[in-house]
């Protein structure tokens, strides 16, 4: 064997030993590593609340369909199967009374889970309508847990924020389990063009 054959061989067992290296068993992942790959992207944090009713006169939040024969009622807003579709406020401030309204959240939830841990689906573009960001949106599609504190993942956006990618730390400063109506704050973080 030539010494550069046995270099060709050298570095296939290499790359080979790698390959296999990266698999570790018993588990669905392998592991993560750093890109240091360039980048132009801005990252802006946004911080409004999410006003979400179901209750009074003038919901923002309906409810479209449901499984036959499920009760969608008080103490009972979303059993499983239950889809609501939504035009909610977003404000500066918590009190949706007297804070500037500087966008809304037009989308559709789904009650995903058949079990006790109740889970909504979330999929939503959150357009604001002042401002720095007047016009442009970003798109939300997530898991929701129904937990005080929780991340829904930005998956795209619109206008300014083109390419969006990020995330948004959800904090239910008010939530009422009877009639389901819930003001969350929100903090965004927003990686984009
Ligand atoms: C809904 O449930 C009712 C009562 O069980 C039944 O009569 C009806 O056929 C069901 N409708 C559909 C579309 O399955
Ligand atoms: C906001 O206004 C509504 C209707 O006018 C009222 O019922 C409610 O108590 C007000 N909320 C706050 C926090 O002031
Ligand atoms: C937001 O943009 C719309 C459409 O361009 C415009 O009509 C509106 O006046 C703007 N609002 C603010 C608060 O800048
Ligand atoms: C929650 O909603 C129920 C049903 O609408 C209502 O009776 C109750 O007063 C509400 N609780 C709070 C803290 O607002
Ligand atoms: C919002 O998120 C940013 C970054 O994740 C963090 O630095 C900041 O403290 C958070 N602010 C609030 C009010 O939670």
């Amino acid at each position: 064997m030539s010494r550069m054959e046995a270099r060709i061989i050298f570095a296939w067992l290499l790359v080979l030993s790698n390959a296999i290296s990266t698999v570790v068993n018993g588990t669905y992942f392998s592991d993560s590593h750093i890109i240091n790959a360039p980048t132009t992207m801005k990252k802006t944090h946004l911080h409004f609340f999410f006003h979400d009713m179901l209750s009074g006169d003038n919901p923002s939040s309906v409810l479209v369909a449901k499984p036959n024969g499920t009760v969608v009622e008080e103490g009972n807003v979303g059993p499983f199967g239950a889809v609501y579709v939504f035009d909610d406020p977003l404000t500066e401030g918590a009190d949706l009374n007297s804070s500037e309204v500087i966008g809304n959240a037009r989308g559709l939830y789904a009650s995903t889970s058949r079990g006790s841990d109740l889970t909504l689906l979330l999929s939503a573009d959150f357009e604001f309508t002042s401002g720095e960001f007047n016009g442009s949106s970003i798109s939300v599609f997530s898991r929701d847990p129904l937990v005080v504190e929780k991340e829904v993942a930005v998956v795209g956006g619109r206008g300014k924020f083109r390419m969006a990618k990020g995330f948004i730390i959800l904090n239910a400063i008010y939530l009422n389990v009877t009639n389901g109506d819930a003001i969350l704050e929100c903090n965004a973080t927003i990686f984009h063009e």
